[in-house]
């Protein structure tokens, strides 16, 4: 088995957290291959676009991608807007390399359980919200202004195979873990989500080891903060899982701790994915020692489960983060009282030492 692994380090902190995963990586395998490509701002500053044929062309020729964070306020303004780094490079490197589905778990650490804002007597939260990732209104034509710039047009599409295949992928999460789905729609309004809620509902039909339910959007985002410890696997469309994913991995309270991975089509047991911290590029510490390089190298946890089959590597990574933060080292972002202060690279060294 080939492992190429495309490293778009990005923005901001990118390269800094990249930098402690590569580590991690070598440390569990010394046989992966990484080629580096540049990616959003840096990318556009480099050549005028946040995401340059030789890059896709690089992340093709991979087994696996794994991206740091891009943008900052330095590209904020940037015209035309498809030339910005989050839409002009992550929304295509998601259609392109067809990254339909985006896993992304989120889950309370004991250690670090006091900075939930929910806190005690909630129940604990370990779910994963499946946001499907290259369709709906993100991706629909038109996306217009008319009338002289006075009336703005987006369009949500979603086709009966999107549907099938990010629940196709939910099932086999859930089957992963505890054997639940809520699948959640706007379905009182949306035509959309009718037709979503239809396939869900017959491949429920299919798949009766799985325990299916439906939520509508807002009550989901009601329950999340009443009850988190409901849910295992939320089932969604694009945009209901960005804002979801948001408010799941804050009431974790460790936003700056969770990983993502956006998978393609499975082939012989093994997925194409890309990995990257859910964090952004944060611009404010970068090039400062600060960042927390948690979240990242537990994205190539999951690469190694999902990309290279490895679940047992995964699991020890899992460990020794789990391990250093229960021995209470801690970068800035999650200090507490009583805990050792770490920057960057002695975080990523000690989660290394680890293995
Ligand atoms: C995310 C981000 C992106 C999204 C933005 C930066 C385009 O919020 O990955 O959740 O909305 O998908
Ligand atoms: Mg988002």
């Amino acid at each position: 088995m080939t492992r190429k692994i495309a490293v778009l380090a990005g923005d901001g902190i990118g390269p800094e957290v990249v930098g402690e995963a590569i580590k991690v990586l070598n440390r569990i395998d010394t046989s992966f291959e990484f080629e580096h490509a540049l990616v959003g701002g840096a990318a556009y500053d480099d050549g005028g676009h946040p995401l340059p044929q030789s890059t896709l062309d690089l992340c093709r020729k991979a087994d696996a991608v794994l991206l740091g964070a891009v943008g900052g306020p330095k590209y904020d303004k940037i015209q035309p807007p498809e030339l910005r780094p989050e839409v002009g490079a992550l929304l295509p490197l998601r259609s392109e390399l067809n990254l339909y589905a985006n896993v992304r778990p989120a889950k309370t650490i004991d250690a670090l359980s006091s900075s939930s804002p929910l806190r005690e007597g909630r129940g604990k939260m370990d779910l994963v919200v499946m946001r499907e990732l290259t369709g709906g209104i993100y991706f629909a034509k038109p996306r217009e202004r008319r009338d002289g710039g006075d009336t703005a047009v987006d369009t949500c599409i979603y086709r009966r195979h999107e549907v099938v295949r990010i629940a196709e992928r939910a099932f086999e999460i859930a089957r992963q873990r505890r054997n639940e789905i809520v699948s959640v729609d706007k379905a009182n309004v949306l035509e959309t989500s009718r037709l979503w809620r239809e396939v869900v509902t017959e491949m429920a039909g299919q798949n009766q080891d799985v325990k299916v339910s439906h939520m509508l959007v807002d009550n989901c985002a009601m329950q999340l903060v009443r009850d988190p410890s409901q849910f295992d696997v939320i089932l969604t469309e694009n945009m209901f899982g960005d804002i979801l994913s948001d408010e799941a991995s804050m009431i974790t309270g460790s936003l700056g701790l969770l990983p993502s991975a956006s998978l393609s089509d499975p082939k012989d047991g093994q997925v194409f994915g890309l990995y990257e911290p859910v964090h952004g590029s944060a611009p404010d510490i970068a090039g400062q020692g600060k960042a927390n390089p948690i979240a990242t190298i537990l994205s190539t946890a999951m690469m190694l489960r999902y990309s290279f089959k490895d679940n047992e590597g995964a699991l020890r990574i899992e460990r020794a983060v789990e391990q250093v933060l229960n021995e209470g080292l801690r970068t800035a972002d999650i200090m507490s009282d009583g805990c050792r202060p770490a920057s960057t690279i002695e975080m990523g060294d000690a989660i290394a030492d680890c293995l």
